[in-house]
This record gives C-alpha cells, sequence and structure tokens, in this order.
C-alpha cells in the first residue's frame, strides 16, 4: 500500500555505514535505518548470531521456556533498571505493552488509568501508542483513539505538575529527547524534575527509549544522562539489530501486575530475535561503542556548530547528544532540498518535521566518515547559498 513516499533508490548491499544500491553507487548511510543498525550493517556478531540460531531453532511458542529470551532478559536487567521484561516485535507493540502494563498497575493501585504524555511525541502507528503520540497529523482519520490521554508541553514540568493533579493519572510516558520532532533535547533538570513529581504522587514514570536508547546518546539508556531511573522502559529498532525485536522492562513492583494471561505476543521473544538482541547488546558494551558514540558525537556535534555558524542564513541550529543530531533549517523548502542534494552526492539523512535534517549515524562510525559527510554537507549548502 501506498503509506510511504519513497525516493527512487534500492539499497541492495550494506557494509558498517556504507550502502549500495542497484546501480553501484555508494552511499553513507546517516540514517541507521532510523536507529535501528546501531552496529552498521551486515556486522560478524549479528550474522553469526543469525547463521547459529537459525540452524538450531528459530521460533518456538512462549507456551514453553525459551532459553534465548531468558539469556537476553538477563543480560537488559543487569545493565539496566529493571527486574523483568517482555519481549514483542516493533516499538509500536513496546508502547502498547507499557501502556497496558500502566494501566493494569494503575487499576490496581486506585482503579486509575490516565496518562499524560508530551505534545510533540511520537510512541507508534497503533492504535494505543498512536493515542498517546503528541503530534494529530499523524492521528487525522483514525478517530475516535483511545481515551485518557493529556498532552503537556514537552521540557516544562509545570504542566505535569499541573495534570498530575487529576486523581485518575496513573503514568507519564516520554522521550528522554523527542526524535520524530526534530531531536528535542529538553532541559538536563527535566527528567529529574519529572522523576520527583512521579515519585512524590505515586504516578509510573514510563521512558520509551525505543529511538534513543541502546548506545545512540552515548550511554547505554538515555536516562543515565539524568541519574534516574524509569519504573517502565520500552526498546525497540537498534534492539535486534535489523530483525524485529521490541522489549518492555519494568521493575518488580510493576511488573507484578502482569499475569500469566494479561498479555502476550505470538513472536515477541522467539530465539532468533533474542540470540540476535543479545549479539547486539554485548558488542554495544563489549566493543567499546558507548565511548565512541559519546566521543564522535561530540565531534560531529562541534563540526555541525561550525556548518551552523558558516550558513546562519540557511540554518536556525544544531542540536543533539551523542550520534542523535539533527540540524534545523529555517526554511523547509530548503531543509527538503539539502536533505534531496546530500542523497544525490551520497549522504543519507532523514527529513523531519519538515525542516529538520536528522543524522542517525551507526554507533561504529569514524572521524573519516564524518568529515565525509560534513564535506557534503557545506558542497550542499554552498550550492543551495547560491542558487
Ligand atoms: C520514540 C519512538 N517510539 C516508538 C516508535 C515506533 O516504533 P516502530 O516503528 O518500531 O513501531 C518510534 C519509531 O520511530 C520512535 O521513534
Amino acid at each position: 500500500m501506498t503509506t510511504y513516499g519513497r525516493y527512487p533508490i534500492t539499497f541492495i548491499r550494506g557494509k558498517g555505514s556504507w550502502l549500495w544500491d542497484n546501480d553501484g553507487n555508494r552511499y553513507l548511510d546517516f540514517t541507521s535505518g532510523i536507529a535501528v543498525t546501531n552496529l552498521g550493517h551486515s556486522h560478524p556478531a549479528i550474522i553469526k548470531a543469525l547463521r547459529e540460531q537459525s540452524k538450531k531453532l528459530a521460533t518456538v511458542c512462549n507456551l514453553f521456556h525459551i532459553e534465548e529470551q531468558a539469556d537476553l532478559a538477563e543480560l537488559l536487567i543487569k545493565n539496566s533498571f529493571a527486574d523483568k521484561v517482555f519481549f514483542c516485535n516493533s516499538g509500536a507493540e513496546a508502547n502498547e505493552g507499557a501502556i497496558k502494563l500502566a494501566r493494569k498497575w494503575g487499576g490496581a493501585n486506585g482503579g486509575r488509568y490516565k496518562i499524560i504524555s508530551a505534545k510533540g511525541s511520537f510512541h507508534g502507528r497503533t492504535l494505543g501508542a498512536l493515542s498517546s503520540t503528541g503530534q494529530r497529523e499523524y492521528q487525522k482519520g483514525f478517530r475516535p483513539l483511545l481515551k485518557g490521554f493529556k498532552f503537556v508541553p514537552y521540557g516544562e514540568t509545570d504542566p505535569i505538575r499541573r495534570a498530575i493533579r487529576d486523581e485518575k493519572t496513573c503514568a507519564v510516558i516520554l522521550e528522554p529527547i523527542q526524535g520524530e520532532n526534530g531531536v528535542i533535547v529538553p532541559p538536563d533538570d527535566y527528567l529529574k524534575k519529572v522523576r520527583e513529581l512521579c515519585t512524590n504522587n505515586n504516578i509510573l514514570l514510563i521512558l520509551d527509549e525505543i529511538q534513543v536508547g541502546l548506545g545512540r546518546t552515548g550511554r547505554l539508556y538515555a536516562y543515565e544522562h539524568s541519574a534516574i531511573v524509569p519504573d517502565i522502559m520500552t526498546l525497540a529498532k537498534a534492539l535486534g539489530g535489523g530483525i524485529p525485536c521490541g522489549a518492555v522492562l519494568a521493575n518488580d513492583g510493576v511488573s507484578i501486575s502482569f499475569t500469566p494471561g494479561s498479555h502476550g505476543s505470538t513472536l515477541g521473544g522467539n530465539p532468533l530475535a533474542m540470540r540476535t538482541g543479545s549479539a547486539v547488546l554485548k558488542a554495544i558494551l563489549d566493543n567499546g561503542l558507548l565511548d565512541n558514540s559519546s566521543k564522535l558525537g561530540d565531534y560531529f556535534n562541534n563540526r555541525l556548530k561550525y556548518i551552523e555558524n558558516k550558513f546562519s542564513s540557511l540554518i536556525n541550529e544544531a542540536r543533539g547528544k551523542g550520534l542523535i543530531l539533527g540540524l534545523e533549517f529555517r526554511r523547509k523548502e530548503i531543509a527538503k532540498e539539502a536533505v534531496n542534494k546530500c542523497i544525490a552526492k551520497g549522504l543519507l539523512t532523514i527529513l523531519t518535521v519538515e525542516k529538520v535534517m536528522r543524522i542517525l549515524p551507526p554507533l561504529t562510525v569514524n572521524k573519516y566518515e564524518i568529515d565525509f559527510a560534513i564535506n557534503k554537507l557545506e558542497e550542499t549548502l554552498e550550492e543551495v547559498q547560491y542558487a
């Protein structure tokens, strides 16, 4: 179905940060499949996991114990705030699970069901996740949506303080950085203050780390920058390294609300996805990729600040954290032209909210590739400026 506006390019092969199309042209992939291929394309650890596991056992139903599922759960638990994990197949499905878990917990804790979300947020396309998404444009034509969501401005705590006065509130759901909304980084103390509000009012904090988790910001999870922990966290995208895989993580006090039969997913937690997920997580943790994401993120950010200064008549702001970066243009026509010209020159980025060029390199990126991107960008903006 025509759900996507597509570029007239067909990729047939990828290696590291690079993609090749069916005419043999090479492109630097700074989309990473929208924050999916955090290890780059064709990473040996993923190939090995897929090869070995597909020969052994691809899937088995969740009515039996699955060793590979326990292994990935253990790895996630060891390296996060969580005590328990539920596995599914995508980001939207993970957020559906989180919403259901929060409602189940809220129901048992005073009959509460309302969830506070942020304006400009993006949590997925299924109806529950879409209802929690703070962008009307995605919701157009799909009403009535699920009830019980209240939207507040992102990055401000007073509106949350006021909203939680509604005694039916059970949770707040937030992205630590809003990706789809143009790489919006909230004030440094935002999550800490929201955490305090949630704790003091016995309300759950759900963090959607689907785009910014798994090393993208230079830490394994973006919440680590704020020295807080959520009660529920959702993951997907990069977790499967390209194989569909999502997860809902929670602490014991919350996860206990799900009992056998409460929730499920036929393919969620299948051995193939689980083995790949473990390979991805180990590769991120064991190969210095968090450090690379942080250091090269700073390097890239500085180079983008140079671009921002040089082309200040075209660009409003360069921003981001680690390897989630955004270049906000002053005019959407220019943003579109710049993204398209970069693609024609072999640099792939994503146009988001019409005027932000979103840049998501793999965590394995090197300085040469960043410089290549900056050169292409500079060349493009010079052309656009003097056109
Ligand atoms: C923050 C966030 N949450 C949820 C989703 C939805 O994930 P999926 O497309 O895997 O359903 C996305 C996708 O872009 C996202 O960026």
